[in-house]
């Protein structure tokens, strides 16, 4: 998925009408591929991009929302480059996923469901994602950190900002 775009301005389509036009074209006419498309391009489904596909595709606008907001898949908002998933399933929830959420949002200064300010974390929820001997678990990407206490959480969202300072350092 692509990276939300930094500071993009997205309510000004002048210089981006012709991207969404090719963006939208490629799409086809089917609505769910057009969000999709969309969100693969920019992260997330901008308002502004949502707006002109409903009047390019004829679309009534509640309708591309009502679509957009169904599917859980789809997002309205930008999403941080690390999206962190508290496995709150069963198993999880036994073993202390509220305290590792708690943990997590302190740590970050967010909601779930929220996104810091500099797009690097995304703080969710999500039901059992299979390793529930390991649990309470969190997913990042395609890895689970497991047997978690609010400390090492916390040291799993530490370690992934210290990665992004090296990875900035030339
Ligand atoms: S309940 Fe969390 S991994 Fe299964």
């Amino acid at each position: 998925m692509a990276f939300p775009l930094e500071n993009a301005d997205l309510t000004d389509l002048h210089d981006r009408s012709e991207e969404i036009e090719d963006l939208l074209a490629g799409a086809g006419p089917d609505l769910v591929s057009a969000l999709q498309a969309i969100q693969r391009r920019y992260g997330f489904l901008p308002r502004s991009v949502l707006r002109h596909l409903s009047r390019r595709n004829g679309i009534p606008l509640a309708r591309v929302y009502g679509v957009a907001t169904f599917y859980s898949s789809f997002f309205l908002a930008p999403r941080g480059k690390h999206v962190l998933r508290v496995c709150c399933g069963t198993a999880c929830h036994v073993g202390g996923s509220t305290r590792i959420l708690e943990a997590l949002s302190d740590d970050l200064g967010i909601q779930p469901g929220e996104t810091t300010e500099d797009f690097q974390f995304t703080l969710d929820t999500v039901g059992c994602v299979g390793c529930c001997s390991l649990a309470p678990v969190i997913a990042v990407g395609d890895e689970s950190y497991g047997r978690l206490t609010r400390t090492s959480a916390v040291d799993v969202a530490a370690a992934l900002r210290a990665a992004e300072d090296t990875d900035a350092t030339p």
